[in-house]
């Protein structure tokens, strides 16, 4: 049996997808890694190579790097002023990957999730290919980066429709855990989109900006 969705959800889909220009930028900025029950876990997000122009976020515990330094110093977020979750802007965080002496000298690659089928901690990845036009994420009057939501699975009925809520919901489900992305294996930053997460390397963390 099949249940249309209330109208206002699908119009807040449809907007998603078509939030385009005129948009507003912040940054450059670092993606300060603090442990939220593990207080040795102090360090600072940088994009590390997962493919052909594709970049996971991974952790490097320690001080805040050079600010020149381009993996971690670069990151940046667009918005386009439609849309807000409690009060902050939400939009696309990018990385701009530098081109060596190219004209373009960078490219905007904004962060996705990369959802697997076996886990329920999905890497956030920053690709070239912006078809999917990333993923919507915000950062709170704490500077502290989040994701939402309408609708909590959790809470269904059976032959009940959910009735989303007006306002989305705030969701910090960071954390840093051992992960493979693509060849590679690496200390680096997951999304749980349920909790506890999957993977038993995972410790739980807030993700700050910190302006460059
Ligand atoms: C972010 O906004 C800037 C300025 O409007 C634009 O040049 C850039 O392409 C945007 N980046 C993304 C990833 O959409
Ligand atoms: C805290 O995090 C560090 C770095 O990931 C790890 O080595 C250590 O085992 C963790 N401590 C606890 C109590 O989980
Ligand atoms: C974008 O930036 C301009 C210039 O600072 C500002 O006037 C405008 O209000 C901003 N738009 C949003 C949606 O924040």
């Amino acid at each position: 049996m099949k249940f249309p969705l209330p109208a206002s959800l699908l119009a807040l889909a449809a907007s998603a997808v078509q939030a385009q220009v005129p948009q507003n930028q912040t940054g450059p900025f670092f993606l300060h890694i603090t442990g939220k029950d593990n207080k040795t876990i102090d360090g600072y997000g940088g994009a590390c190579h997962a493919g052909a122009a594709i970049e996971g976020l991974c952790f490097d515990n320690g001080p805040k790097p050079d600010g020149e330094h381009l993996n971690y110093g670069s990151f940046f977020f667009n918005y386009t002023g439609d849309q807000d979750v409690g009060g902050s802007e939400v939009g696309t965080l990018s990385w701009h990957l530098q081109l060596a002496g190219g004209d373009p000298a960078f490219v905007p690659s904004p962060m996705s999730f990369s959802f697997p089928t076996t886990s329920n901690v999905a890497p956030p990845m920053f690709g070239t290919s912006s078809s999917t036009g990333g993923q919507p994420v915000g950062f709170d009057k704490d500077g502290k980066l989040f994701a939402y939501g309408y609708l909590d699975d959790s809470t269904f009925k059976p032959g009940v429709p959910p009735n989303p809520s007006d306002a989305p919901k705030a969701y910090y489900n960071w954390f840093v855990c051992w992960q493979s992305l693509g060849a590679y294996y690496y200390h680096s930053v997951g999304w749980a989109t349920s909790l506890p997460p999957h993977n038993p390397t995972c410790e739980a963390v807030d993700i700050t900006q910190v302006m460059v």
